[in-house]
């Protein structure tokens, strides 16, 4: 079989430009193809980073990212961006339409897989109370839509592309529990041989992932079921009792 969006970590070290202290040391992990992983550490921890290191933002320091066995280093933007599908903590939207918005790196989406989309993303509701719906006018950036909206515009955004690997970086924080869980169990539907790898605030959001990795200051302090840290993983305990 050729399943794709096999991602690895190999002792992975990083540092920002400038910096005294890498943000990000000795990383390694590895999810498999169609597998779900979710990333949960404090604030400053360096879940960003992270997954910016599997979209090739910045080069490593130190080891390698690599998707499907391949070094990220030896592959065009244009291929990462066709495997993977990012959605950043700060939803990028711009001033146009909502459809504008989601044909943003896909063109030629039509109507109905945008409207598919949102279903999925759990945005289909808001966007019909909206005068012109799926035409409505983005004003400013996003100035007329809530916080947990304009996630869910950019999570639509994303499945638009069918991505190989989906990047989630605490696209569920602004939304209500019920939501939430709508959100994931319309993903699980849709996405069903793509990786996901996410990172989440909440405990409900990662408690079915088939991995969590557990970061604090920059390293892995933990990888394991959610079963598994709660037994065994101090720093998970502490995160599942704040
Ligand atoms: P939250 O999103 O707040 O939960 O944090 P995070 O876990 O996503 O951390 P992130 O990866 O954003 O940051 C890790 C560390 O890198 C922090 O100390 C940041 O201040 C630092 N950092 C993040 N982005 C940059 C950058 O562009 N330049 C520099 N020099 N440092 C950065
Ligand atoms: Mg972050």
């Amino acid at each position: 079989t050729d399943m794709k969006g096999y991602v690895e970590f190999q002792n992975v070290t990083f540092r920002y430009e400038g910096a005294e202290k890498p943000v990000l040391e000795n990383i390694s992990f590895k999810v498999q193809p169609g597998e779900t992983t979710a990333i949960i550490g404090s604030t400053g921890s360096g879940k960003t980073t992270l997954i910016k290191l599997i979209a090739r933002f910045y080069d490593v320091e130190e080891g390698a990212v690599l998707i499907d066995g391949i070094n990220v280093k030896e592959m065009t933007q244009q291929l990462l961006r066709n495997k993977i599908g990012y959605v950043p903590q700060k939803a990028s939207l711009f001033s146009g339409s909502i459809t504008d918005n989601l044909r943003y790196g896909k063109e030629d989406a039509t109507e109905e897989q945008i409207i598919d989309a949102l279903k999925t993303a759990q945005a289909i509701d808001f966007v019909n109370e909206k005068d012109d719906g799926i035409h409505a006018k983005i004003e400013q950036a996003g100035a007329n839509l809530s916080g947990g909206q304009k996630q869910r515009l950019s999570i639509a955004r994303a499945l638009i592309r069918k991505p190989e690997i989906y990047l989630f970086d605490d696209s569920f924080s602004a939304l209500d529990y019920k939501t939430d869980a709508k959100l994931r169990a319309a993903l699980k539907n849709v996405t069903d041989n793509a990786t996901i790898i996410l990172v989440a605030q909440r405990v409900s959001t990662v408690i079915n992932a088939d991995q969590i990795i557990v970061l604090n200051e920059g390293r892995v302090a933990g990888i394991g079921t959610h079963r598994e840290l709660l037994s065994d993983n101090k720093i998970y305990q502490e995160i599942v009792s704040s």
